[in-house]
This record gives structure tokens, C-alpha cells and sequence, in this order.
């Protein structure tokens, strides 16, 4: 069997740029080998951001798999159900393959999207190489344990007191829950070379502020489209270089 993915997992406070960082690492990552990529955002924008059409999410399987629930011929499971439902949810693009989390109706939705979503993951991560996932602003998707098995946890903040005070909270709320995670950075994005201060989180690196990137994001065009020489796909290059350079495994 494959050995287990490398997962990388966004994080951070709301419009602090984790759907564009955890684009900009699938646009690096492809071609190095099979990338899933996770929009685990109920909220749900990597499509758009990767140029990869969502058809239908896990929350839309989840409803569909309970109205169907009373209908199950005998010896069908629920998980065998979810099973088949999970390759119609996942979208394939060149290198990279991308599921989308979504939302379902009715009550208590979010946490049982998220248990399924979890579970998806866990399916399918063994067929990759490399796991992104972009999570919602905040911090619920740790409490719900969405982001667990992680190798590396990306908090991206703006340099601005309020978003660094609330990374360093989800760093210590990963911390306080144990979560699976190996080593967490923070990321500053929309950032200039000024920034210094102690956060308490080791900094990766910083990502500068970058027209084209608001340009696309506003066109509803995908980041792929960025000049080879944009200055936030340069730096997200870097940034994986170094955490590549961490893990002694270099992109071939
Ligand atoms: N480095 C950058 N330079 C310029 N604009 C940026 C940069 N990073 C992000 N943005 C802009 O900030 C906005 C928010 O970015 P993004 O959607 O990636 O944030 P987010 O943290 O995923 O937001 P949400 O919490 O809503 O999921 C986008 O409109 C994008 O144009
Ligand atoms: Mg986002």
C-alpha cells in the first residue's frame, strides 16, 4: 500500500486568504503527484478558486443517503451507500482531484456533514499523495475534529492584532485538544516586510499583497491564471519549498 499522505491543512480567521493559500499549494503540489484537495468550508470556494466545477457535495450525498435510508435493499449498507456516493461527489481535474464539503439541510447539519466528510477522507486519502485542506474561518472544524491527522497546520493571519490574536488561539486550541497535528506555522499573508513581533507560533513566511490575486478572486477566475511571476504565487512556492525541505521530500 501507498505510504500515507502528506496533509497539509489551512486555517485562520475569516478573509485572512486560506482558500487562496490553500489554492496556491494545490497549483505548486500538481503534478507531483495525486492531490486531493478538501473543501471542507461548508461554505465551499476552492472550486472556484482551482477552476474545478463542484457537481454535487458531500452535504447534498447526506441528504440524499437519509431520504433513501427507508428505501435500502437488504444487504446495502449505509456505508457502502456513502461509498458510491463519495466517487459522484469527487471531481477530477489534471493531478488533482477535489471533494467538497457543502452543507445539508436541517438540524444539526454541520456536525453530521462533518463526521461524513471525515469519514470520506479517510477513504480515499490512501490513493494520494498529497491531502490540501482549506477549512472554515474559525475554529469550529477543530472542536468538530476535521482537522485531525495533519502533518502540517498553516494558520494564516493578516499582520493586524486582531487576526494574530486569533491564530494564536487556534494554535492553542489545537494545543488543548490534542489534536492530531505534527507541526503548526503561522502564514502572513497581505503582509509587508515590516512585520516583526512574536506571536508564539514559528512563522513559515510571509505572502505580500498581491493585485492580481484580489483581480482574479474578483473576476471569479481561477488562480492558476497568475503571471508565472506573481509575487503570492512565489511566495506560496517558497513556502513549500521550505516545509518540503523539512520533510527531506522533494517535489521530483
Ligand atoms: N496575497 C493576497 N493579495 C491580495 N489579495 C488577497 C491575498 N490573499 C487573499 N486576498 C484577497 O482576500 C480575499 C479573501 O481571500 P480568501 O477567500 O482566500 O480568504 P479566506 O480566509 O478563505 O476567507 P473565508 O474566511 O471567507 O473562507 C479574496 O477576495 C482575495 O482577493
Ligand atoms: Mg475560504
Amino acid at each position: 500500500m501507498r505510504e500515507a499522505p502528506w496533509t497539509l491543512a489551512v486555517a485562520g480567521k475569516g478573509g485572512t486568504g486560506k482558500t487562496t493559500v490553500a489554492a496556491l499549494l494545490v497549483e505548486e503540489l500538481r503534478g507531483c503527484g495525486p492531490v486531493l484537495a478538501v473543501d471542507a468550508d461548508p461554505n465551499c470556494n476552492l472550486g472556484e478558486a482551482l477552476g474545478i466545477p463542484v457537481r454535487r457535495t458531500i452535504g447534498q450525498m447526506r441528504d440524499e443517503i437519509l431520504e433513501k435510508l427507508g428505501d435500502l435493499p437488504p444487504g446495502v449498507s449505509k456505508e457502502q451507500l456513502l461509498e458510491l456516493g463519495l466517487h459522484e461527489c469527487l471531481v477530477e481535474d489534471e493531478g488533482v482531484d477535489l471533494l467538497a464539503m457543502g452543507h445539508g439541510e436541517g438540524p444539526r447539519c454541520y456536525c453530521m456533514v462533518n463526521h461524513v466528510l471525515r469519514r470520506c477522507v479517510e477513504i480515499l486519502r490512501r490513493n494520494y499523495r498529497y491531502v490540501v485542506l482549506d477549512n472554515e474561518a474559525g475554529m469550529e472544524h477543530l472542536s468538530r475534529r476535521t482537522t485531525q491527522d495533519v502533518d502540517v497546520l498553516l494558520i494564516v493571519a493578516e499582520p493586524n492584532p486582531v487576526s494574530l490574536r486569533s491564530a494564536r488561539r487556534i494554535s492553542q486550541i489545537v494545543e488543548d485538544l490534542k489534536l492530531r497535528v505534527s507541526r503548526t506555522f503561522l502564514v502572513l499573508n497581505k503582509a509587508g516586510e515590516d512585520f516583526s513581533g512574536d506571536v508564539g507560533i514559528p512563522v513559515l513566511g510571509r505572502i505580500p499583497y498581491d493585485p492580481e490575486v484580489e483581480r482574479l478572486w474578483a473576476g471569479g477566475r481561477p488562480l492558476r491564471e497568475l503571471s508565472p511571476f506573481s509575487p503570492a504565487r512565489l511566495a506560496v512556492k517558497k513556502l513549500l519549498e521550505k516545509l518540503q525541505q523539512r520533510r527531506h521530500d522533494a517535489c521530483p
